[in-house]
């Protein structure tokens, strides 16, 4: 595992100020660092600034974002870790730009996405990003295979026919293709919403919890798939997991608490991880 690595570090966002502390592509924070608002460089696949999101008013306020700098390092696998609430999913919505901020940017490559119309927006999601829901989002009247191909069927784009194969094969998704989604299992279901983000081969691909279901042996080889789909493929992917040995196959993970980004951690090890994980309060837990 450590020949990639060497790889992803000499692929970190270039352009950053020599003084700046060595935090290899994940979250900033200090007011220096965060005068660095434009992203001067192709190598940050998303990025964000001041992301804050808050959910109701008065006194019911949800902070569900708390003033939050984020790079995602392009061509790198980050996984995003925190109890349940810390944010996380909310995030990954944000930076791919499904949810909209209550303040700050998001960049999305070179394109601040903050400020795109709906219809630019809905195109740039089209043709650069592919994101795997924590629900699945299935369409529960069209078959998986239907499901895998909705996206570039709306897009009236043809997928890569041997990606297709790839994608299906290694989610051992083959012999369900003719069912609906009310026919498969919660782990097959979820192998073919990982299957549709994975299609049209994105360049940026946001999971969340993508193997909350499966059971280890098709955990781990959908974890093997992105891994390789970043080493080989120079895809991004970003993967919310509460399970250290997922978060293990990354190359840095972002540890999240009360909205914000409180901790990171490059070239994790399960254990590692586990022993960060405790100290976390369970304050929010539901
Ligand atoms: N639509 C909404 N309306 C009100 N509050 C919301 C909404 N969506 C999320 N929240 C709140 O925002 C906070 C962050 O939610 P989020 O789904 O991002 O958490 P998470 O870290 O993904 O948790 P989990 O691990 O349980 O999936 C939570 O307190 C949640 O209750
Ligand atoms: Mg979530």
């Amino acid at each position: 595992m450590s020949a990639h690595r060497v790889v992803h570090r000499s692929r970190l966002p270039a352009g950053e100020p020599t003084s700046r502390p060595a935090r290899p592509g994940g979250a900033v924070s200090t007011a220096a660092e965060k005068a660095r608002q434009a992203p001067e460089n192709g190598r940050v696949a998303a990025r964000g600034r001041g992301l804050t999101k808050t959910y109701g008013g008065g006194e019911a306020t949800v902070v569900a974002l708390d003033d939050v700098d984020v790079d995602i390092a392009e061509g790198r696998f980050t996984a995003v870790m925190g109890p349940s609430g810390s944010g996380k999913s909310t995030l990954m919505h944000c930076l791919a730009g499904l949810d909209t901020v209550t303040r700050g940017q998001v960049w999305v490559g070179g394109t601040e996405i903050t400020g795109l119309g709906d219809r630019a927006l809905t195109k740039l999601r089209r043709d650069e990003i592919g994101f795997v829901f924590q629900s699945f989002n299935l369409l529960p009247t069209l078959t998986a295979r239907e499901n895998i191909t909705l996206p570039m069927d709306i897009a009236g784009r043809r997928p890569d026919p041997q990606w297709l194969e790839t994608v299906i094969d290694t989610l051992r998704l083959r012999d369900r293709l003719g069912h609906r989604p009310s026919q498969l299992s919660g782990g097959q279901q979820q192998r073919v919403a990982c299957a549709r983000a994975l299609a049209s081969r994105p360049r940026l691909v946001f999971a969340d919890e993508p193997t909350g279901n499966l059971d280890s042996r098709s955990g781990l080889e959908l974890l093997r798939f992105l891994r390789r789909a970043v080493d080989e493929l120079g895809q991004t992917v970003v993967m919310v997991t509460h399970d250290p040995r997922a978060a293990a196959h990354s190359d840095l993970v972002l540890f999240l608490a009360d909205g914000r980004i409180v901790d990171e951690m490059p070239d994790p090890s399960a254990e590692a991880v586990l022993e960060r994980m405790k100290r976390f309060e369970p304050t929010r837990q539901s």
